[in-house]
């Protein structure tokens, strides 16, 4: 069961998925850390884990499908089965996306399909909604599009503010990302 999870942040999706491991409640191989940006506090937690780390400058690539061939390579020699996107501020191409087919996931911090692309808890703020959350959804080729897999509510006060709202959501996505990636698991085993 080996996966990459590909990130380009804070990694507390990261953190909380590598910590479900080490408990021994989710039952995959870290494989691998997949980085695009030099820097990022992800990088650090992946290190303190011992977990094989690649940090990509995409910029420095000619093109897109030059800097995912590289990353597919990387998964390749990794056998990597399945690829968890947690923080990852970039659209996947279909030099991935093609041998990755339906093998991708990414969870977003809304409801989809209201709020895609950046800063989805600010634009949730802005129209003052009563119910925001999260989603997690196989990958395909557009912005937070593709099959959902998932989703779950949190309740929005008139007082809460970004922060807020934010760590509602990071409770959610901590919980709930490591059980998908579990039952994902699980039913491929039982097929
Ligand atoms: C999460 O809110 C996730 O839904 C979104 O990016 C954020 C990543 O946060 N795609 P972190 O780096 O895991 O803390």
């Amino acid at each position: 069961n080996n996966i990459a999870i590909f990130a380009s942040g804070s990694g507390s999706n990261f953190d909380a998925i590598v910590q479900k491991v080490e408990k021994g409640e989710l039952d995959v191989n870290i494989a691998l850390l997949v980085c695009d940006r030099i820097g990022a506090p992800v990088i650090e937690k992946a290190q303190k884990y011992e977990i094989d780390t690649v940090v990509y400058r995409p910029k420095s690539f000619s093109d897109k499908s030059e800097y995912e061939r590289a990353v597919l390579d990387d998964c390749r020699k990794r056998d990597v089965e399945f690829i968890v996107l947690a923080g990852y501020m970039r659209l996947i191409g279909p030099t991935l996306l093609q041998p990755f087919e339906q093998r991708i996931i990414n969870i977003h911090p809304s409801l989809l399909p209201a709020f895609p692309g950046k800063d989805a808890i600010g634009q949730a703020l802005e129209k003052r909604v009563k119910v925001t959350g999260v989603t997690i959804h196989f990958v395909d080729g557009g912005m937070d599009t593709g099959p959902i897999i998932a989703q779950e509510a949190i309740e929005v006060s008139d007082a809460d503010t970004a922060i807020d709202i934010k760590r509602k959501i990071q409770a959610v996505e901590h919980r709930l990302y490591p059980k998908v990636i579990q039952s994902l698991f699980i039913k491929e085993e039982s097929q």
